[in-house]
C-alpha cells in the first residue's frame, strides 16, 4: 500500500490526506503533553479510547444539528474528517472554576460558577496559546464578527448538551476546549467544530467522589490516568461495564422484546 502523505502532526494527533478530496484521517496518538508541551509523556491505549470518546461526542452533537468535520471512524485510531481551516483560536468554556482560572484569579478549585465563562486563546503553541479578547480576534482578523456569533452560540450549546450527557453518567463537566474549522462552499465560509472532544480537552470529575477523570491526572501526577480514560469510555457505554447494569444488558432486554 502507498505511504499517506502527512499533512501534519500535533502533539496527541497526526492529520493524513484522506482518501477523497476535502477530506482527511485524523490518527489519535498515544503522547501527551502538558503546560505547553513541556512536560511529556504517553498514555498508553490513550488514542484508541480519544478516537472512540470524541467519535461518541460528535456524533451525538449532529444528532442535535451542530455541524462537525466527523464523517466517520475507520479504525481503532483513525477517524475520516472533513478538511477545514482551523481557526487559530481555543474556545474554552468554563461552568466550574479549576487549572488557569483558579490560578489566575485566586478562585478556589471547584467553585460552581454563576455563569458559564467563554475564553479564547490565540492558537500559538511558541507565544504558549495568550489568552485573547474578541477585540484581538476581530483586530487581526483572526475571524469575523459573524464567525464569533457562530461560534460561541455552538460552544453554548455543546456545552448545554454534553453537561447534560455527563451528569447522565454521573460526571461534571467542569470546563473544556473546542476547536472550529471553515468549510468554503464558493465564496461562503461556514463555521463547524473540529479537532476532538475527549478527557485530553475536558475537565470531568466524578458527581459523588469529585475524582479527577481526565488529563489532570497526568498533568498532576495523579496516576490512575489510563484508568480515568477508560472509566470515562465505560460510562458512555462504550466499554464493557464491570457490573451487571450495563448498555449491553439494555440491548438484551429489548432483543428480548424482539425490537
Ligand atoms: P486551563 O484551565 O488550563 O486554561 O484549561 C481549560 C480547559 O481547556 C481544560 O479542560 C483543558 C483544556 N485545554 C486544552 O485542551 N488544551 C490546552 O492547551 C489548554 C491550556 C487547556
Amino acid at each position: 500500500m502507498a505511504r499517506r502523505r502527512q499533512i501534519y502532526e500535533g502533539k496527541a494527533k497526526i492529520l493524513y490526506e484522506g482518501p477523497e478530496p476535502g477530506t482527511l484521517i485524523q490518527y489519535f496518538k498515544d503522547d501527551a503533553t502538558a503546560f505547553n508541551a513541556q512536560k511529556r509523556g504517553t498514555i498508553s491505549g490513550k488514542g484508541v479510547l480519544n478516537n472512540r470518546i470524541s467519535e461518541h461526542i460528535f456524533l451525538a452533537l449532529q444528532t442535535i444539528g451542530v455541524p462537525t468535520h466527523f464523517i466517520r471512524r475507520v479504525n481503532m485510531r483513525e477517524q475520516l474528517i472533513r478538511q477545514v481551516e482551523i481557526v487559530p483560536i481555543e474556545v474554552v468554556i468554563r461552568n466550574v472554576a479549576a487549572g488557569s482560572l483558579t490560578k489566575r484569579l485566586g478562585i478556589e478549585e471547584g467553585t460552581q460558577l454563576p455563569r458559564t465563562i467563554i475564553e479564547y486563546y490565540y492558537k500559538d503553541d511558541a507565544l504558549g496559546d495568550p489568552m485573547i479578547s474578541e477585540e484581538h480576534i476581530a483586530c487581526f482578523g483572526w475571524a469575523s464578527q459573524e464567525e464569533m456569533n457562530d461560534i460561541a452560540d455552538m460552544a453554548i450549546r455543546v456545552n448545554d448538551f454534553l453537561s447534560g450527557m455527563f451528569a447522565a453518567i454521573g460526571i461534571r463537566l467542569v470546563d473544556f476546549k473546542l476547536e472550529f474549522g471553515r468549510v468554503w462552499d464558493g465564496d461562503y465560509a461556514r463555521i463547524i467544530l473540529a479537532d476532538e472532544i475527549s478527557p485530553d480537552g475536558c475537565r470531568l470529575w466524578d458527581v459523588k467522589s469529585n475524582e479527577k477523570l481526565d488529563k489532570d491526572r497526568f498533568r498532576q501526577d495523579l496516576g490512575g490516568v489510563e484508568e480515568a480514560y477508560q472509566e470515562v469510555a465505560r460510562r458512555l457505554g462504550l466499554l464493557p461495564a464491570d457490573d451487571e447494569t450495563s448498555v449491553l444488558d439494555f440491548d438484551q432486554h429489548r432483543k428480548k422484546r424482539g425490537k
